[in-house]
């Protein structure tokens, strides 16, 4: 669906990402894993059309066979909430300027799904770091993206909501069909979440490994297949 073709992104002092190669399959979880300044988020702001490459190309194949950018969601590591405006509003948000002819319901729809429906009416100050997270999953799903990134989205979050915020992305990664980018440090959360996982370091970050990773879901995080995993990606990580 989204092909990486050799994009190399350079600032003024050198290469951060080099020759990055990697294909996303649809409705499935590419997870992204690497050391710190590996140029990770480098690489998922070109896929969110944020930066543009130094070279090399982003492909869209959509079924319709056109070429187009299509509709993308994007989840960052805050928030990034408008204190100003309450949940719904930050939600509705998501449709942009041109608005939908259907808003104010497809709102109420995902803010059941993300479980805020009660909270609709509150600020930004009056949640907690997981309830602003799920605001912003919400924002990004109104759009009905074909392509949602996340970028660290739980790093921020204590170890128990976190596990429950994954949990969660799956059930909405299940009923809306998603394609998902997702990088994290936390290669249990990468375990958890992904069909692929792709380990990228160095500098300029290479794509060092890949692992299609084939366990049922839900996944149990005590299993013992979970446990290898794990170990393995660690290892890859600290080649
Ligand atoms: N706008 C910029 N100008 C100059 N250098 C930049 C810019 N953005 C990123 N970099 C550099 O690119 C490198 C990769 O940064 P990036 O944020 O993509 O890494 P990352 O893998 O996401 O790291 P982390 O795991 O810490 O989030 C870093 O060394 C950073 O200093
Ligand atoms: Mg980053």
């Amino acid at each position: 669906m989204v092909t990486v073709d050799r994009i190399t992104k350079a600032y003024g002092n050198g290469s951060v990402i080099a020759d990055i190669e990697l294909s996303l399959q649809p409705q499935q979880v590419t997870v992204m894993v690497g050391t710190t300044g590996s140029g990770k988020s480098t690489l998922l702001r070109i896929l969110g059309g944020l930066e543009r490459p130094t070279s090399g190309e982003i492909r869209w194949d959509s079924d319709r066979g056109n070429r187009a950018r299509p509709n993308l969601g994007i989840v960052f590591q805050e928030p990034r909430l408008m204190p100003w405006l309450n949940v719904r509003q930050n939600v509705e948000f998501g449709f942009g300027p041109e608005g939908h002819r259907h808003s104010a319901e497809l709102a109420n729809e995902i803010l059941v799904q993300v479980g805020l429906a009660s909270f609709s009416r509150y600020y930004p100050r009056q949640l907690s770091g997981g309830m602003a997270q799920r605001v912003a999953i919400a924002r990004a799903l109104v759009r009905k993206p074909s392509l949602l990134l996340l970028d660290e989205p739980f790093s921020a979050l204590d170890a128990l909501t976190r596990v429950r915020l994954q949990d969660h992305l799956m059930e909405l990664f299940i009923r809306h069909s998603l394609t998902m980018f997702f990088v994290t440090h936390d290669i249990e959360e990468a375990v958890a979440l992904s069909d692929t996982i792709v380990v990228i370091n160095g500098r300029p970050g290479q794509i060092h490994q890949q692992f299609r990773i084939d366990l049922p879901r839900p996944r149990s995080r005590q299993d013992s297949a979970f446990l290898v995993w794990k170990e393995r990606v660690l290892a890859a990580l600290t080649e």
